[in-house]
C-alpha cells in the first residue's frame, strides 16, 4: 500500500499511498525530542502507543462531529489520512498554566485559565516556532482573518471534547497543540496527531505528569508512562 516517502518529521515519516491521490500513510517513529531537536532520544515503543492514542482521539472527535483528516488505523504503528496540505500553525490552546507560558510570562504552573488561552506559534524550526499574533498568522498563511477565527473556534471546540474524554480516564487536559491542514478541495480540517508528546496531561488525583515533560524534565520513563495513558483509555473510553 505504501508509496514513496513524501516528508520525514521529528516523529513520524507520511508517505503516499499508491494509487490514492488523496490519502497519505503516516507512520510514528519511536524517536523523542524536545526544545527543537536540542534533546532526543530513542525509545522503543513510543511510535505504536502516539499512532494507538491518537487513532483514539481521532475516533472520538469525529464521533463528536469535528471534521479530521484521519480515515483508520493501518497497524501498531501507521495510520491512512487524507492527504491536506498543512497550514504552517501551531495552535496551542491552554487550561491551565505550564511549560513555555508560565516561563515567559511568570504566570505559576498550575494558575488554572479561564477562558482557556488560544496561542498561535509559526511552525517553522529553523525560527524555533516563535509565538505570533493574528496578523502575523495572516500574513503567514495567507488565510483569512475569518478563516483564522474558524481555527480558534474549532479549537475551542476541539478543548472542550477532548476535556471530557480525558477526564473519562481521571487525567486533567493541561494544555495541547494542534495543526491544521487543507484537503483538495480547500476545507480546512483538523490534522497531524493528538497525543502525549502534543498535549500535557496530569493525573486528576495526584497532578502526576503523564505526558512528554517526563522526558523532557527526565522526570520518569516515558514508554511506562504512554503505556499507562493507553491502557487507561482503553479501559475507561469507548469510541
Ligand atoms: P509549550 O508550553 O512548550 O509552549 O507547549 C504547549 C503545548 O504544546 C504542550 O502541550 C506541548 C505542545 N507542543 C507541541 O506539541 N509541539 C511543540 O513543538 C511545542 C513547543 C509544544
Ligand atoms: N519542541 C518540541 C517539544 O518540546 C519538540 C522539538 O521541537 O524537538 O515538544
Amino acid at each position: 500500500m505504501r508509496g514513496s516517502l513524501l516528508y520525514e518529521g521529528k516523529a513520524k515519516k507520511v508517505y503516499t499511498m499508491l494509487g490514492e491521490e488523496f490519502q497519505l500513510i503516516l507512520e510514528y517513529k519511536d524517536e523523542a525530542t524536545a526544545f527543537n531537536g536540542e534533546k532526543y532520544k530513542m525509545f522503543r515503543g513510543k511510535g505504536r502507543l502516539n499512532n494507538l492514542i491518537s487513532s483514539k482521539v481521532f475516533q472520538y472527535l469525529h464521533m463528536k462531529g469535528i471534521q479530521t483528516h484521519f480515515i483508520e488505523t493501518l497497524s501498531e504503528t501507521e495510520q491512512m489520512v487524507s492527504h491536506t496540505r498543512i497550514i504552517p500553525l501551531e495552535v496551542v490552546v491552554r487550561n491551565v498554566a505550564a511549560g513555555s507560558l508560565s516561563r515567559r510570562l511568570g504566570i505559576e504552573e498550575g494558575t488554572i485559565l479561564e477562558p482557556a488561552l488560544v496561542e498561535f506559534y509559526y511552525k517553522e524550526d529553523k525560527l524555533q516556532d516563535p509565538l505570533i499574533n493574528d496578523e502575523h498568522a495572516a500574513y503567514l498563511t495567507g488565510l483569512s482573518q475569518e478563516d483564522l477565527e474558524g481555527i480558534k473556534q474549532d479549537a475551542r471546540s476541539i478543548n472542550a471534547h477532548l476535556k471530557s474524554f480525558f477526564d473519562e480516564a481521571d487525567l486533567k487536559l493541561i494544555d495541547f497543540k494542534l495543526e491544521f491542514g487543507k484537503l483538495h478541495d480547500g476545507s480546512i480540517v483538523l490534522a497531524d496527531e493528538i497525543s502525549p508528546d502534543t498535549c500535557r496531561l496530569w493525573d486528576k488525583k495526584t497532578n502526576r505528569k503523564m505526558d512528554k515533560d517526563v522526558f523532557r524534565e527526565d522526570i520518569e520513563d516515558l514508554v511506562e508512562i504512554y503505556e499507562a495513558i493507553l491502557k487507561r483509555l482503553e479501559a475507561k473510553v469507548h469510541v
